[in-house]
C-alpha cells in the first residue's frame, strides 16, 4: 500500500504560512504534521492549541499533532477541540500514557503513541492494542534538520511483526531526517506515514520534493 507524506510546518516560512500550507496540500500531501514543543520536554517552544484552531479551516489535510510536551494529558482535550485529527503523545513524557491515549480516543481523535530513539518498543507494548498510530522518532525530538538515525529501523520492523502477530491495525509513522535517501529503508521495514520538514521546505521546490518522496513509497 502506498505511503502517506506528512510535511512538518516546523520548517515552513512563518511569515508565509498560508502559502506554505496550501503548497504542500496542492502537491498531494495527505497529512500536515504540527510539532508542539513546550520548552521542557524539548528545549524549543513552538505553537499551542489556539494556533491549531486558526489553521483548521485553512486546509482539508489531516492535522497530525505531535505533542512534545510533559504531561500531555493536561492538554490533549484542548488540541482535540482545536481540530486535531491525530494526537501523538510521548511515552517518555508521562507516567499516565494509557490515560492520555484514552482521553484522545474519548474525543473521537486518532490516538498515537510516540517513542524516542532511546526508547525500546517494549515500553509501549501494553498500549499497542489501543492506538491508531505509532510514531517512531528517527531523530531525537526538538529540532528540524537533524540526521536520520539508522538504528531506529529495527524498531519499525519489530512493530510491524507485532502488528501482524497480534492482528493490530495501527499505522507506523516516522519523524526526523526523512529525505529521498532515507525514506526507502524505513518504507521497506514497514513504515507507512512519513514526516518530512527540512527536506520539503528548505531550498527550492516543495512540490517536486513531495513528488519525489511519493514516488519512493508507491
Ligand atoms: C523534530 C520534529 C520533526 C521535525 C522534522 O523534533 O518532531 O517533526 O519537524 O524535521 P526534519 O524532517 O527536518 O528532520
Ligand atoms: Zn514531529
Amino acid at each position: 500500500m502506498a505511503g502517506i507524506i506528512a510535511p512538518s510546518i516546523l520548517s515552513a516560512d512563518y511569515t508565509n504560512l498560508e502559502r506554505d500550507v496550501k503548497l504542500v496540500e496542492a502537491a498531494g500531501a495527505e497529512y500536515l504534521h504540527i510539532d508542539v514543543m513546550d520548552g521542557n520536554f524539548v528545549p524549543s517552544i513552538s505553537y499551542g492549541p489556539g494556533w491549531v484552531k486558526q489553521l483548521r479551516p485553512e486546509t482539508k489535510m489531516m492535522l497530525d499533532v505531535h505533542l512534545m510536551v510533559m504531561n500531555p494529558e493536561k492538554v490533549v482535550d484542548e488540541f482535540a477541540d482545536a481540530g486535531a485529527d491525530i494526537i501523538g503523545v510521548h511515552v517518555e513524557a508521562t507516567p499516565h500514557i494509557h490515560r492520555a491515549l484514552q482521553m484522545i480516543k474519548n474525543k473521537g481523535v486518532k490516538a498515537e503513541v510516540v517513542i524516542n530513539p532511546g526508547t525500546p518498543v517494549l515500553a509501549i507494548e501494553s498500549v499497542l492494542d489501543m492506538v491508531d498510530q505509532v510514531l517512531v522518532m528517527t531523530v531525537n525530538p526538538g529540532f528540524g534538520g537533524q540526521k536520520f538515525l539508522p538504528s531506529t529501523i529495527e524498531k519499525i520492523a519489530q512493530l510491524k511483526a507485532i502488528r501482524e502477530e497480534l492482528g493490530y491495525k495501527f499505522d507506523i509513522e516516522i519523524d526526523g531526517g526523512v529525505n529521498n535517501e532515507t525514506i526507502t529503508a524505513a518504507f521497506e521495514a514497514g513504515a507507512n506515514v512519513f514526516v518530512a520538514g527540512s527536506y520539503v521546505y528548505d531550498k527550492i521546490d516543495p512540490t517536486a520534493k513531495i513528488a519525489t518522496l511519493k514516488d519512493l513509497i508507491k
